[in-house]
């Protein structure tokens, strides 16, 4: 219970040890606390309580009074690492402080007043966090997710619906060079987009919006946990049309369900409350998934998990 009733604290240590430079500093060089503080201009007291602080935390580490990164620390918290979740901390930060209070609200009502992604799409800000956290997580799955989806010799054309960074199409073009993409996502999620030759980015609502016709593949990757029931058919019933025949839909997301290790459940527990607290949404156990799909006319769901976390495992299935 002591771990999260001080969490709080923690997590602002890691904020500021971040914002600060502290971890990018640690990165170039281990430093004395005073060192730090002069190169950083910080205070040296400060500096001093910080540095124990994260070390208590797992985040550096001293030896005889000079302080380092820890691994994590190298992987996660230095921005020139390819999987630096420093920015993705603003986005953190105000879920913990303005969207987490609103819990009890939302465990009476079942929902937030106003969903994330109307929020996100009239603040360029908060989607930039957003979108620059989805990106730093997406970066690392991306290889291992992508090689598990099969994509036929044949397949032309590819549909990510919600895919806003475009990182799941880009390493799938990558492994297919006769693949072309389409991301629909919001204006302002797809400012976060990367460029490619055979990727077309289209705005608008996979909601609203007609999905066209023709596609060999479709990926919805952390999408239906932010939908309800109706939504998700109405969803799949369009995915459905804008598939060949053969052709395959991918759902990448968390499963409610048996996970490796209690750290694992709580991280999917805890993320099932932050899409109820933010969106309303709701992580589905598989089966609901494949019932979802196979009322939409779905065939041949299979489950996959290709990374080693619950984090995102993928449905696939055949139109
Ligand atoms: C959790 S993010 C997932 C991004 C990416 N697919 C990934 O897995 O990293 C959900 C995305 O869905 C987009 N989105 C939500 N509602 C949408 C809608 N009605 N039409 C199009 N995009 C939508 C959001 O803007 C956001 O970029």
């Amino acid at each position: 219970m002591l771990a999260d009733y001080f969490g709080v604290l923690g997590f602002h240590a890691l904020v500021a040890g971040a914002r600060l430079g502290i971890f990018d500093a640690l990165d170039s060089a281990p430093a004395t606390p005073e060192g730090l503080a002069l190169s950083l201009g910080l205070d040296h007291h400060g500096t001093d309580v910080l540095l124990r602080g994260l070390a208590g935390l797992g985040y550096v580490r001293s030896r005889r009074g000079v302080y380092r990164l820890t691994r994590a620390s190298r992987l996660w918290l230095v921005s020139s690492s390819p999987s630096c979740l420093v920015e993705g901390l603003a986005f953190w930060e105000r879920s913990a402080c303005v969207y987490w209070p609103a819990l009890e609200k939302a465990v009476r009502d079942g929902g937030p007043p106003v969903p994330f992604y109307t929020l996100t799409e009239d603040d360029p800000e908060l989607s930039r966090s957003f979108q620059t956290w989805t990106a730093a997580v997406a970066r690392r799955q991306a290889p291992a997710t992508a090689a598990a989806i099969p994509v036929g010799r044949d397949a032309r054309h590819m549909l990510d619906l919600g895919g806003s960074h475009a990182i799941y199409s880009l390493e799938l073009l990558r492994l297919h060079p006769g693949l072309h993409a389409t991301v629909v996502d919001l204006p302002q999620a797809l400012e976060s987009a990367q460029e490619h030759p055979r990727l077309r980015l289209h705005a608008g609502s996979f909601l609203d919006d007609e999905l066209g016709e023709g596609y060999d593949v479709v990926l919805l990757f952390n999408i239906v946990h932010g939908l309800d029931d109706d939504q998700t058919a109405r969803l799949l019933a369009k995915v459905a049309l804008a598939l060949n025949p053969g052709g395959t839909i991918v759902i990448g997301d968390q499963f409610r369900g048996p996970a490796p290790g209690r750290a694992s459940r709580t991280l999917v527990d805890l993320l099932d409350l932050n899409y109820l607290v933010t969106i309303g949404g709701r992580i589905r156990p598989y089966r609901e998934i494949v019932r979802l799909l196979r009322e939409s006319g779905f065939i041949e769901p299979r489950h996959r998990r290709p990374l080693r976390s619950p984090a995102t495992e993928l449905a696939i299935a055949t139109r």
